[in-house]
């Protein structure tokens, strides 16, 4: 049976809710990102507390958090040690820029991070969201490609049904047609690979064998618009917001050789993959491909600050610094709140938890019971596919009379039903906290199953 948390102890097995609150009275002022705002504003759903594995909405009621808030929180909620670790260094230094000056803690985090990150990638940039992280990520890989004096390089490539974010760089990458089709062709000079979800590889439980070959894809870009011209191709190592596809064997190795053959860059976005989702520190462990970037936010700070990074290879670095002149600014771009205070005290202490707490090697361990509970619903009639590796599973669901009407109501449903997950469209998205335990794993899909099953 389902646990439920008591207010001020993680984890633990009897309820204490905190007292219901009245959604305010007008909540015409807040446009909400990615919501059906009149849908939203006749029925608000409003998280007022978060501990553990639990949010509890404005009814008082616990819902258990099967998507880490938004892949953010994996070492769970309201952790002490970020909030005291960020509270102290709010009053001890609030803000500095990092341009022409820092602080400490910029410099100790982005040496942890390095300590993360595979081979030579040692090299750290600090923007505030996954988005950032992605749009800083396209302009260091031109400016690297300029560098050594490969300017024509302005083509980037990425793949259908990827998500990079939402800014013009990310919008353009991405290849979610909602999220495309109504801000105009964007960037000029992105192509995109096919995605990988293929029919034969339905209910396929970790790397799906077929589909290996779909990264030639890379290779006729390059025939069609010249390997020279294009700066880099973008891959997320798992397509997690578009409902979880798994690489198939061998189709990352395929597209790092390609990319070697052409001078182009690989760069991998870790923004959900990144710290333990996929069993490792980065998704890039996991599948065992060097990339040349990587880009990251949500859990590099447990969610409790907004904060992403890029992580770069060494000489990828050294070719940008090195070709400008002594003393002059390498790189023309960065932001306000690039490596603020608070955020990487946040980050600090969340990495501190990760690894005291082997959370990266624990979301290793659940992984198969996370995906048995999971594969187990299969015979659900409304569900048409599954998909999972490490602690993230996508199912897909029979739609109603238009795409994605079935997705909102199965989520909803499943809020009042005390369960939060991440939809899109159809298609159902888990990824709960990497602390989750077997009981938590049970309380999840029992709640599916109730739900999903009075279809
Ligand atoms: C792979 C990937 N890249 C980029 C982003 C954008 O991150 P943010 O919403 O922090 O801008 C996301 C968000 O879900 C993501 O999944």
């Amino acid at each position: 049976m389902s646990t439920q948390p008591v207010a001020g102890k993680q984890n633990s097995n009897a309820v204490q809710a905190p007292r219901p609150q009245r959604p305010p009275n007008d909540l015409q002022y807040h446009w909400l990102p990615f919501t059906g705002n009149r849908d939203f504003k006749s029925n608000p759903r409003l998280f007022v507390r978060a501990e553990g594995m639990y949010f509890w909405n404005h009814r008082g009621e616990a819902v258990l958090d099967a998507c880490s808030g938004l892949f953010t929180c994996a070492a769970g909620h309201c952790r002490a040690e970020i909030t005291e670790a960020v509270a102290e260094q709010l009053g001890r230094l609030d803000y500095t820029s990092s341009f022409l000056r820092s602080h400490p803690l910029s410099f100790e985090l982005a040496e942890r991070i390095a300590g993360l990150t595979p081979g030579d990638m040692n090299r750290i940039f600090f923007v505030n969201s996954g988005s950032e992280s992605v749009d800083t990520a396209m302009k260091i890989c031109v400016a690297f490609h300029r560098a050594r004096g490969e300017g024509q390089r302005h083509m980037f490539v990425s793949r259908e049904r990827a998500y990079h974010g939402v800014n013009l760089g990310g919008t353009a990458l991405s290849g979610m047609v909602k999220n495309r089709e109504s801000f105009g062709p964007g960037l000029p000079g992105v192509v995109h690979l096919r995605h990988t979800w293929l029919p034969e590889n339905r209910y396929a439980r970790g790397q799906p064998d077929a589909g290996a070959e779909l990264a030639d894809d890379l290779q006729r870009l390059v025939e069609l618009h010249g390997g020279h011209n294009i700066a880099a191709c973008f891959i997320e190592p798992i397509a997690g917001s578009t409902g979880v596809l798994v690489p198939p064997r061998g189709y990352l190795q395929r597209l790092r050789e390609l990319c070697n053959e052409h001078g182009i860059l690989l760069v991998l976005d870790e923004v959900i993959c990144g710290f333990g989702r996929t069993g490792r520190a980065f998704g890039a462990q996991s599948f065992e491909v060097m990339p040349d970037m990587m880009t990251m936010a949500k859990a590099l700070t447990n969610g409790a600050q907004p904060m992403g990074a890029v992580a770069v290879r060494n000489h990828v670095y050294d070719t940008i610094v090195d070709a400008a002149p002594e003393g002059a600014v390498e790189l023309f771009h960065g932001y306000t709140f690039s490596a603020h205070p608070a955020a990487c005290a946040a980050s600090l202490a969340a990495l501190d938890i990760y690894a005291k707490e082997k959370l990266f090697e624990k979301a290793a361990a659940m992984s198969a019971y996370f995906l048995d509970s999971v594969f187990a619903l299969r015979d659900l009639p409304l569900i048409t596919d599954i998909r999972g590796y490490g602690l993230i599973a996508g199912f897909d669901l029979a739609p109603a009379a238009r795409p994605g009407l079935r997705g909102h109501e199965v989520q909803r449903r499943l809020f009042d039903a005390g369960l939060h997950i991440k939809t899109t469209g159809d298609a159902g998205i888990l990824a709960p906290p990497l602390i989750a335990e077997a009981s938590h794993i049970d309380e999840i899909c029992e709640k599916l199953r109730a739900v999903l099953s009075r279809y």
